[in-house]
Formats: C-alpha cells, structure tokens, sequence
C-alpha cells in the first residue's frame, strides 16, 4: 500500500486529492494518512493542504525499489530488482544468483560495496550511502567472442541517462569509461560465464559515482562524480532506472546484429578523442595515431604515422588522449 501510494504521488504532476487516493488505492482515509507519516518518517517530503490534497515535493536519497521501479518503461529489465544494505561485490552477488538460474534482466543494486571490483583485478571505492553500484545479468544470446561489447553497450546506456537525468554532456573513453571534465565519472566491469559456443550469463556491473563529493587523495585527480560536476545531487533511483530504459533499447539492437553495427555511428558521436591523437600503451610496443572511432566489433580504429589502419583490441592496451587521462 505505501509503495503504491508513493507511486501515485511520484507519477502525479502536482497534487492527488485525498479522495483519489482512498478510491484508487481502496482504503479509508485513515490508512492514506498513516501511510502518508510512514514516507515521512523515512525522509520524504510530503506537503498537504486542505481541498488539494497531498504534494510529494522531496524525495530521500536512499535507493528505493519502488521508485526505480516506477521509473522503469522496460520489458522486462529491473522488473526484479534486488537490493541490498551491503555486499561484498555487486557483480559477485550477481553471479551466484545467475548460478542459481536468475533471469535474464534481474538487477542487483547495493548501497554498500566492501570489496567493490574494478578491471584488471583493481578495486573499486565504492562508498556507501553516496554511489550507484549495480549489476544486471543477462543470457545473450551472442557468440562468446561477442560478449566483450556489452561494456561499450551499457556505456553508451549510463552516458544516456546521465544526459537525461542532469543534462550534463559526458563523453566515453574508449571502451567504457564514461568522463566529465576530463575525469572518471563512471566504470564498467563485465564478466562472464561462457563454454566454446555459447554464453551461459552476463554480468555488466556499473559504478557510477552520483552523490560522492570528496575522493581519496590517490584518485581524486582522475575521478568525479555527478555531484562535483552538477553542483546537485541526483536522485539516484531515478538515475538507476534512466539507466535501465535505456540499456534494454540498446541491447535489443545490439542483439539484433550481434555487433555494433546499428549502434557505433552514436557510439563514435560521443567518443572521446573521435579524429585526434591518440597513445595507445600496448605491451607489444606503444603507438601514437589517429583514432577513428569503433568498428562492428567494438574494436578502436587507429592510423597511425605511416598511414596504417591498426585495430586496437580492448582488454589488450590502454588508450590516451595527448595530454593525460582522458
Ligand atoms: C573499472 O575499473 O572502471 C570498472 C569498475 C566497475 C565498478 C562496478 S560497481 C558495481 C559492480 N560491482 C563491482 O564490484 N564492480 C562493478
């Protein structure tokens, strides 16, 4: 009931008279009001006035499934979402319950991340109360080869809901760093579960640093969060669904081809360094070129100084801009 009823106020422009709420959702008067207090009690801010009715004009900032589930205009992805207090590891969470036969589109989300995993086996800062840490599983059906580009896709899918839900332009780093002002605002950890042929589960885990406004000295001059570069804070429910409507339309045409065909000409719009110089740091020797954005496969097209079309594979090397990080 109280769920339904901050749904009914979320989704109202304005106020929702009394009346409509007993009627709508099949209760007395009585019950609408302690349920009002309930929301109260755990940090919304509800205005009532007498012959309006009742105005939802704060929300807390807590991670809420009703509200993420609300906000969600998918199929089927979020439609279960689990939430936690604390985990060791979103994507770890992730994958033991796709061990255990978790659908495809469940979503797993914590406040608190104690051993938060970044790539190449680094940690993730994950602190609580202040971040969005998620991880959605999936069943592709795709080639396993094909598996890796699910990270520019979700990429692409927080790029968009950053714009939609703060109007703040970010740009990717290839693959799936996603910057603001020069700096990581965001990063993505997929991992796998694979035979020869065929893909048992996906997880692609998404830190996004929302609300965060202090980092730890030894990151501080390569992360941001959307607090830092907004000067507000996000609604981080609304942030988690934008997320999901917009990685779902994504991967449906992702899946359509199998590749990035029908999705690298945005991808590259939002590239950095998309036609500048570019370092590439590979163990078998760095490079500098020009980067000429994804290809199908996801893969970094840069023509280096003799004028030829080297393909940078991810996992393989880092890629850098002329002057630092990004
Ligand atoms: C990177 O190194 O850029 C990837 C960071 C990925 C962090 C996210 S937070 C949610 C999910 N759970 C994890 O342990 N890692 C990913």
């Amino acid at each position: 009931m109280k769920d339904k009823l901050l749904k009914m106020l979320s989704e109202a422009e304005g106020y929702v008279s009394g009346q409509r709420l007993c009627e709508e959702l099949n209760v007395s008067r009585t019950a609408v009001w302690k349920n009002i207090n309930r929301l109260k009690e755990e940090g919304y801010v509800i205005e009532a006035v007498p012959n309006k009715g009742y105005c939802l004009k704060e929300r807390p900032d807590v991670i809420n499934v009703p509200e993420i589930k609300s906000g969600l205009q998918t199929r089927s992805w979020g439609q279960e979402t689990m939430f936690f207090e604390e985990v060791d590891s979103t994507n770890n969470v992730a994958k033991k319950m796709a061990e255990e036969g978790a659908p495809h589109g469940r979503l797993v989300i914590a406040e608190n991340q104690n051993a938060g995993k970044g790539r190449r086996g680094r940690t993730w800062s994950s602190p609580e109360g202040t971040g969005i840490w998620m991880t959605f599983i999936l069943r592709p059906q795709i080639h396993p080869q094909a598996a890796s580009m699910l990270t520019l896709v979700a990429a692409m899918a927080v790029r968009k809901a950053v714009y939609t839900e703060t109007g703040l332009e970010t740009v990717i780093k290839w693959p799936n760093d996603i910057v603001a002002g020069g700096r990581k605002i965001c990063g993505i950890l997929t991992e796998m579960s694979a035979e020869l042929e065929w893909i048992n589960y996906v997880v692609v885990g998404v830190g996004i640093n929302a609300n965060i406004w202090k980092f730890p000295d030894e990151i501080s001059d390569k992360a941001t969060s959307l607090f830092l570069e907004t000067g507000r804070t996000v609604d981080r429910s609304r942030m988690v669904s934008a997320y999901g409507n917009a990685f779902e339309e994504y991967y449906n045409r992702f899946v359509e081809t199998g590749s990035l065909a029908l999705l690298k000409e945005e991808y590259n719009s939002y590239l950095a360094n998309f036609h500048n110089q570019v370092k590439i740091l590979d163990a078998g020797g760095d490079f500098v070129g020009i980067s000429k954005g994804i290809n199908d496969a996801g893969e970094l097209v840069v023509t280096d100084a003799e004028g030829t079309e080297r393909i940078v594979r991810s996992g393989e090397v880092s890629v850098r801009g002329i002057y630092g990080y990004v």
